[in-house]
């Protein structure tokens, strides 16, 4: 068992520097099986006399600070007679920058490691190697390893070991592996490599990525290769990282005679560009590849269209989410955050369970949102919740942020089936509920809090990141809402859900009272699609008219924009949405498109038409939040979409609405039942449909319903 090992550290355990730790194996008799069960406080990489162990990147992963996952390697086939295991640990998540301010003298807060190799011999008896004083350490050539700084490597670099100390920290920390292996997925190699107008040179990569690079150089001692990437150029096409903030984003490596050739270890970068600062030789793109990193999630959806543009949004969509399914869901992979932003979380995970089967890698977020939600119900606007700056530590949560609580188990639901994160998270949905009702000003309605608003909207007045969507409005809809998810849950678990509902029908009753105009496109947005319009027609119609006023142009944020299309298409104007989906003026999807991008950006106006960027202080262009626009192409546009009543596609029903707008669109899943495919073009002036599906479903075409077997029908 792992908790019988000790935690050990470096006696001089220094912040950022990671520590090497060595233990020798020695090996007499025959081996029939022999593992590794291993996790540290910051994150390992461990190798058995020089090859690594496992494929797992940044080790153990990202959790909430109330546990620790651990692994289990089968290292049979790695051990001879006489080993080496070797383990670097660097600070990672759990006390890098991104928890920057943790008092680092604290014991508890040293980086430190701890394993057991449990050796079985073919004669039957057990060996146990646990950690322990007996381990040695020291500086490693790693001289530096921080998931936002990077890395800095001197393969020149010598230390002498000395005694690992063992530290204190509570073991019961300790638990079994949860969530999907971070793993290598892809390499790119340099589309080109090339001198910028101020005389740097560029390399390339074609594609806004979240990973690392290989290189490979022969070097005299003492050259050195180092990099700064970025995820765009400046208008005069020069090197432009000002939007990464405080993270440094370096790389640099001191060379050893003869042939180099390295990857970075413990830190990954969101980057297209790289800038090559120094580099023994003339860059050549041999010299170079891309290494791209997310969790190892299945791809499920495939979306495809007549419109190279729009093929390009889906492309960009599918990076947005490889770019930050890294162990946790996060904002951006970039900058100085690369956090487990709720919010974020909550508006793009529709999509992200059609593009991906992302149900494991869920459930493990969610245990962590479990873990560190408040005594009062409050769910951080970050998850794991990290002390990097005061609001991941206020003790609040943001409307649609904290939601999160109950729209993401429920869509694990509605996708996936599943209901047992349903019961797990049950709980800590009802006390997200009280905490609501706990700090509102106005009961039956959210009001008078802090909130994060109709988020980056585009009527957000000057110099504010909050669009300008009646705030109480907006969170009061999403309270009611969450309530109204717990009474769907409370009854599919067979609880009692008196309580919930008569809230649900006071929210209701309240909101519609209070709130009966609405000024912005995302107050429409809301009252339509959240159904608390009591004229949804006029509202349609105003909405529709805000649009088409605002030359088929959309002004919503975070909080409107993953609704609008649904909030369209559903009262009557699917029109109005597919110009909206296929608009390329600023602001629109495609206008990034148009403008180069390669990922969503965080905001509309990231980079204006003159290729002026928004401001350095925000400004992600690898933010999957607007990428939630996928969902509704599943949903409507090929009417792929689970039915609430028998989820997880064991009831299938396929209602497409095609345009004139588009030659052809088709969407594509891979459900637990097998592949459904709907599929619509035109034809000599009609509209063919090609649907597939993998058992009895019913297929609705211009309002009339067919009843299909499994197989490919054409209408
Ligand atoms: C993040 C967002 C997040 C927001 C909330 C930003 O810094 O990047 O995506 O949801 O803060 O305020």
């Amino acid at each position: 068992m792992i908790r019988d090992a000790k935690w050990i550290t470096h006696p001089q355990n220094k912040l950022y520097e990671p520590v090497h730790f060595n233990r020798k194996i020695n090996i007499t008799k025959e081996v029939r099986r022999a593992t590794l069960n291993i996790t540290s406080l910051g994150c390992y990489y461990a190798e058995i006399n020089g090859h690594r162990v496992g494929d797992f990147i940044l080790a153990p992963g990202f959790t909430s600070r109330r546990r620790v996952q651990y692994q289990s390697y089968d290292i049979t086939n790695m051990l001879s007679y006489e080993n080496d295991l070797d383990v670097i640990v660097s600070d990672g998540w759990y006390k890098g920058k991104i928890n920057f301010n943790v008092d680092n003298g604290k014991e508890e807060l040293k980086k430190a490691l701890i394993a057991e190799v449990v050796i079985v011999y073919k004669d039957g008896t057990v060996e146990k190697i646990l950690t322990d004083e007996g381990w040695l350490c020291k500086k490693d050539k790693l001289r530096m390893a921080e998931l936002y700084d990077g890395e800095i490597y001197d393969s020149l670099f010598e230390d002498s070991y000395v005694s690992a100390a063992p530290i204190d920290y509570d073991k019961k920390k300790i638990v079994k592996q949860e969530g999907v292996f971070v793993k290598e997925q892809e390499t790119l190699d340099p589309v080109s490599i090339f001198k910028a107008p101020n005389g740097d040179t560029i390399v390339d990569f074609g594609q806004n990525l979240t990973g690392y690079f290989e290189f490979n150089v022969l070097a005299k001692a003492g050259d050195r290769v180092e990099f700064t990437v970025c995820e765009e150029l400046d208008k005069n096409g020069n090197f432009y990282n000002e939007n990464y903030r405080d993270a440094k984003a370096r790389f640099e490596y001191i060379c050893h005679k003869g042939e180099n050739r390295y990857k970075p270890i413990l830190a990954f970068w969101g980057f297209r560009y790289m800038r090559v600062d120094s580099f023994p030789v003339e860059i050549k793109k041999e010299n170079l590849r891309a290494i791209v990193l997310h969790s190892d999630i299945k791809r499920t959806g495939y979306l495809e269209s007549s419109s190279k543009e729009l093929n390009q949004l889906f492309s960009n969509i599918i990076w947005g989410q490889k770019g930050n399914f890294l162990d946790v869901p996060t904002d951006c992979p970039q900058r100085d955050e690369r956090q487990g932003w709720t919010g974020d979380a909550t508006v793009f995970c529709k999509a992200a369970c059609y593009n991906y089967d992302v149900n494991k890698f869920f459930e493990k977020w969610l245990h962590d949102m479990r873990l560190d939600q408040g005594k009062t119900g409050y769910i951080p606007n970050i998850i794991p919740q990290t002390v990097c700056w005061d609001w991941s530590t206020a003790e609040s949560s943001g409307a649609v942020w904290g939601d999160s609580a109950t729209i993401i188990p429920y869509q694990m639901y509605l996708t996936y089936g599943n209901r047992e994160i349903l019961k797990k998270h049950y709980s800590c949905m009802k006390k997200y509920i009280a905490y609501i009702g706990s700090v509102t000003k106005e009961k039956y309605l959210w009001t008078g809090c802090d909130q994060f608003g109709d988020w980056l909207g585009l009527d957000a007045p000057s110099g504010s990141y909050r669009g300008s969507s009646n705030e109480d409005f907006i969170a009061s809809v999403f309270y009611r809402h969450s309530v109204g998810i717990v009474c769907k849950v409370g009854k599919l678990l067979g609880k009692d859900t008196k309580k919930y509902e008569v809230l649900h029908e006071r929210i209701t009753e309240k909101l519609k009272a209070t709130f009966k105009e609405y000024k912005t496109q995302t107050e429409c947005v809301l009252a339509l699609y959240f159904d608390v319009a009591e004229n949804k027609a006029s509202v349609a119609k105003q909405l529709n008219q805000m649009i088409v006023e605002n030359g088929n142009r959309l002004k919503t944020g975070f909080v409107g924009t993953p609704y609008l299309l649904h909030a369209l298409s559903q009262n009557g104007y699917c029109e109005t949405a597919y110009k909206l989906l296929l608009q390329d003026k600023f602001p629109s999807w495609l206008y990034s498109v148009k403008q180069g991008a390669t990922t969503i950006w965080e905001h509309w106006d990231g980079k204006n038409e003159k290729g002026e960027f928004w401001s350095e202080a925000m400004n992600s262009f690898n933010h999957y939040a607007y990428g939630s626009v996928a969902d509704w192409v599943y949903e409507v546009a090929c009417g792929i979409k689970p039915c609430e009543d028998k989820p997880a596609f064991e009831k299938i029903v396929i209602e497409p609405h095609p345009t004139d707008l588009l030659d052809y669109l088709s969407a594509t899943l891979c459900t637990k039942f097998g592949k459904i495919v709907s599929k619509w073009y035109h034809e000599n002036g009609k509209i063919r449909y090609e649907i597939t599906v993998p058992k009895n479903a019913t297929v609705i075409i211009n309002g009339a319903s067919h009843k299909v077997k499994r197989g490919t029908h054409r209408f």
